[in-house]
């Protein structure tokens, strides 16, 4: 379903990626762990079109959509819930996801399922987001993807600066997202609360993809367990 081959993100004479190929079917549950500066924004920034590829491609649902511009990834059914939130403070929450479904005429249909997730955002619909604790922002951040109708969702770091407790209940609601049909990729520093999750793994360093598996495997992983979980 989303394929990279062998991309490549510089900055000017940064190179953030370096060459990462990496392939997600229909369904999977993929995470890329990682340090800070490890390049995960990139890659997901360049996986939506938002910084360009320098070299390689991305490929999604067979179709070569490496110079499509962001807003037409979007269409096509590639959504990115960004790291830092990124939600509109001073729209109210129900404005912030009209704004972010602007595209899709039945998003409605989905609230349904947004308030069985999240109840909260439910009794907050008409405060401004700026307002919201940060895990009601994340929350409402994951909130908006849904309502997009995403065939991929992708999720930058949404466990940053959340409480062990709440990152949970957001790897648990992103769960829930993926096991209604929608194929995910999370990237995550909290390399413990994404390979619990996951079904499929990837581990970056500077840049590149260094180690590869079943989320299972990589936690007893020595390196894994040396450099991401503290043991
Ligand atoms: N806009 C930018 N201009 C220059 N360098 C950048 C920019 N964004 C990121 N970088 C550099 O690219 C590398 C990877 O960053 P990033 O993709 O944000 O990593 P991560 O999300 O894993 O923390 C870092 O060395 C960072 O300093
Ligand atoms: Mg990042």
């Amino acid at each position: 379903m989303l394929k990279l081959e062998k991309l490549v993100v510089k900055y000017g004479g940064i190179t953030a990626v370096r060459g990462i190929s990496l392939d997600i079917e229909a369904g999977d549950f993929a995470a890329i762990i990682g340090a800070n500066g490890a390049g995960k924004t990139s890659t997901m920034n360049a996986i939506m079109g938002m910084v360009p590829a320098s070299e390689g491609k991305v490929i999604f649902a067979g179709e070569d959509v490496t110079k499509l511009p962001t807003h037409l990834r979007v269409r096509k059914g590639m959504v990115l819930v960004p790291e830092g939130r990124r939600i509109f403070p001073n729209l109210t929450v129900y404005e912030n996801l009209q704004l972010a479904a602007y595209f899709v005429s039945d998003w409605k249909q989905e609230l349904d399922f947004v308030f069985a997730l999240f109840p909260r955002l439910k009794d907050r619909l008409r405060q401004p987001g700026g307002t919201l604790s940060g895990g009601e922002q994340q929350m409402l951040a994951i909130a908006r993807g849904i309502v997009a109708k995403p065939k991929v969702l992708l999720l930058d770091e949404p466990s940053l600066g959340l409480s062990p407790v709440l990152t949970q209940q957001i790897m648990a609601a992103i769960k829930e997202i993926n096991k209604r049909g929608t194929t995910v990729l999370l990237v995550e520093q909290n390399a413990y609360a994404a390979l619990k999750v996951a079904t499929k793994a990837f581990v970056m360093e500077l840049g590149s993809i260094t180690l590869s598996g079943e989320p299972s495997m990589l936690l007893k992983n020595e390196h894994v367990r040396a450099a991401y979980l503290g043991a």
